[in-house]
């Protein structure tokens, strides 16, 4: 068997070093880790080749058409109401990431994207969920991934927002696991003398529900449909009774993903596609560039279908999942200033080739996905915020409101969740209190 001396020789020596209660506490963070395996994936991630088209494996694009959202959107919302209103839907927000690229330091979903009414990410799914429980009248259960890195922020944001008007008790915290960070010659990362723990990428996301008795709390509630999102995109059309209704009113499905299309080739977004005729999402980090730039005959992109991060359960898959293994993926970071180290990471679609019936749901990048990712240009702050202004300037046209001028909006989800029930006479009545007028 392997010892901690011939797989972590630095390791070893530092825990040599230490006594007391510094040795007790390194040594309760190596056994949450297996190094065998690690050293492992090390192995086989030095030698990986991205996804390409040339590779052993079948990759076919998956479709997402949008005509039967069309045609079947009135009867699948009505379904999706009386869900909620029955209570048998939840949602639950991906928050355990670092957010690294925006150079924020707190929980993303603390994030304030610059709109006149100062909303954060995580505010602004809120009051959306406040809309539908109003219709619904019942709170729908809440629950939030964190990781031990941000796990006391993301609840301390709620607190100071008084958890932004929802009922407290039907929001559930829980932490992620974390994976150990390894330098580039394969040697754990120490910081102060503790392991260097980050999470364990989104993929553990299943495991948690069920090991923090998040999974078990949600059927007590008598959930049967898990509304899941990534925090970051300020347009979430969160518990979309549309896209829900569609997944219930479709027996054979038992997971369902919103899917838009990419904007151009270079779009940093996963695409999903078949794998050996299996469901699954190919990342932009794993995919090579002859995949990622291949073209039809009418010019278009053939891997066109990305990946937005929004995703619909049945109950009983995510108990399933809970158990799949999922594989790892390798990312070269800087971790404590040392360039290039090892992260690994799972990826939640992982589990999708598991399970039988698989669904798209094609959606408008316009309407529904501007996602916070960098600091400026695309997928930032900035363009979320204009993109959100537009979209409620284009509601407000759409009915009947005259507008002259330029102007953005920004309409409170009290008085719309998706475009609903306004009116020029709502217009003028809200203008400056739930309506907000805002430039470029
Ligand atoms: C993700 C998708 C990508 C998609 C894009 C759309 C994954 C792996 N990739 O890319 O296919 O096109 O969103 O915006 O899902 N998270 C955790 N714990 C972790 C890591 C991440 O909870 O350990 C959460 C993040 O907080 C975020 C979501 O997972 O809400 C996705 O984050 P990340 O893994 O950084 O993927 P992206 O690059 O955003």
């Amino acid at each position: 068997m392997n010892t901690l001396e011939s797989l972590q020789p630095e390791l070893a020596k530092v825990l040599d070093s230490l006594s007391g209660e510094a040795r007790t506490a390194l040594e309760r963070d190596i056994q949450t880790q297996d190094f065998n395996m690690l050293a492992n994936l090390v192995k086989e991630h030095s030698a990986a080749i991205p996804t390409g088209a040339g590779g052993e494996d079948e990759i076919v694009p998956m479709p997402f058409p949008h005509s039967e959202v069309d045609l079947r959107r009135e009867m699948w919302e009505e379904t999706g109401k009386i869900l909620l209103k029955k209570g048998e839907v939840a949602a639950f927000t991906l928050s355990g990431g670092q957010g690294s690229r925006l150079g924020f330091e707190g929980p993303k979903g603390a994030f304030k994207i610059g709109l006149p009414s100062g909303k954060s990410l995580f505010g602004l799914m809120a009051e959306r969920l406040k809309r539908l429980n109003a219709e619904a009248e019942r709170p729908i259960p809440w629950c939030i991934m964190t990781s031990p890195l941000n796990h006391r922020e993301t609840i301390a944001h709620f607190e100071e927002n008084h958890f932004f008007g929802l009922d407290r008790t039907s929001i559930r915290f829980f932490e992620q696991g974390t994976i150990c960070a390894l330098k580039p010659n394969g040697e754990a990362v120490v910081d102060n003398n503790r392991l260097m723990l980050v999470p364990d990428g989104n993929g553990g996301c299943f495991r948690a529900l069920a090991q923090s008795g998040t999974l078990a709390w949600l059927i007590e509630r008598g959930v049967r449909y898990v509304f899941l999102n990534n925090v970051d995109n300020a347009l979430v059309r969160i518990c979309d009774p549309v896209f829900l209704g569609a997944l219930a009113n479709n027996p054979g499905i038992q997971i369902s993903a919103k899917v838009v299309s990419k904007r151009d080739a270079s779009e940093k977004v996963g695409i999903f596609a078949f794998k050996n005729g299996k469901p699954t999402v190919i990342e932009y980090s794993d995919m090579a560039d002859d995949l990622r730039n291949m073209k039809n005959e009418s010019g278009e992109l053939v891997f066109d279908g990305a990946n937005i991060g929004i995703y619909a359960f049945r109950i009983e898959v995510l108990r399933k999942l809970s158990q799949a293994p999922l594989p790892w993926h390798a990312a070269r970071k800087t971790v404590c200033g040392i360039e290039k180290c090892w992260k690994f990471e799972q990826f939640l679609f992982d589990a999708f080739e598991t399970v039988k019936g698989f669904g798209t749901f094609g959606a408008f990048r316009e309407d529904e996905f501007s996602p916070v990712k960098n600091a400026d240009g695309n997928d930032s702050p900035k363009s979320a915020r204009e993109m959100l202004g537009k979209l409620h300037r284009h509601w407000l046209i759409d009915a009947g409101v005259k507008l002259s001028g330029d102007s953005l909006y920004e309409i409170s989800p009290t008085l719309s969740y998706a475009g609903e029930g306004l009116s020029s006479k709502i217009f003028e009545r809200e203008l400056g209190k739930n309506i907000l007028e805002f430039k470029a």
